[in-house]
């Protein structure tokens, strides 16, 4: 399937908003994926599906991981939504013929993150936050840092996520908290390079 193929099938998935907002993600991956020298079709792929598994949520969602027999953790069984980069992940696989593990990788993660990520993963995590329909506090800093600096850009991301969450009173995923610490950690090392 090429990618005009891709965006046809799953302009009849997704309901209007989610189109759109992956349609933008799609779009801004591929300018980060410029901007840092990776693989900008794999970019704009990984984009517009990462979002894909969507449409599946609570009993469904549970229903669809004991299918594919993924072991969910308790925080991902109470939070559902959670599950949906698992899903979109095989849905990729299946229903569009998706088999580079970079591209299967960032849908996988796009969510929560984690520590370490690549290069791919980490713009699919950023462009979902800044892609111009999201409207977060603090989000024309987020813009701004996803040009000039990845990881500085994930510890926004990833704090907001945090500050979201725990306003909310729901339960927050050690991923995330992972994800905002590996990056946290990636910058001030680099800034004892720096000095
Ligand atoms: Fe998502
Ligand atoms: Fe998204």
């Amino acid at each position: 399937m090429n990618i005009n193929e891709i965006i046809n099938k799953l302009k009849n998935e997704l309901d209007e908003f989610r189109f759109r907002h992956s349609v933008n993600v799609m779009e801004v991956s591929a300018k980060l994926a410029k901007k840092y020298g990776t693989d900008i079709e794999k970019a704009k792929i990984a984009g517009i599906l990462h979002d894909c598994g969507k449409n599946y949520k609570k009993e469904k969602a549970i229903e669809y991981i004991e299918k594919i027999g993924y072991e969910a953790d308790p925080i991902e069984l109470t939070h559902t939504p959670l599950l949906h980069g698992i899903i979109g992940q095989h849905i990729a696989q299946v229903e569009y013929g998706i088999t580079d593990p970079e591209i299967l990788s960032a849908i996988r993660w796009h969510t929560t993150g984690k520590a370490g990520m690549t290069t791919l993963e980490k713009i699919i995590y950023v462009a979902d936050y800044i892609e111009p329909l999201r409207n977060f506090e603090n989000i024309e800093n987020m813009r701004r840092a996803a040009f000039e600096n990845l990881d500085m850009c994930i510890v926004l991301c990833a704090e907001s996520t945090i500050r979201y969450i725990l306003n909310k009173g729901f339960l927050l995923h050690v991923k995330t908290v992972e994800t905002r610490n590996h990056s946290l950690s990636v910058l001030r090392n680099s800034n004892e390079v720096i000095g």
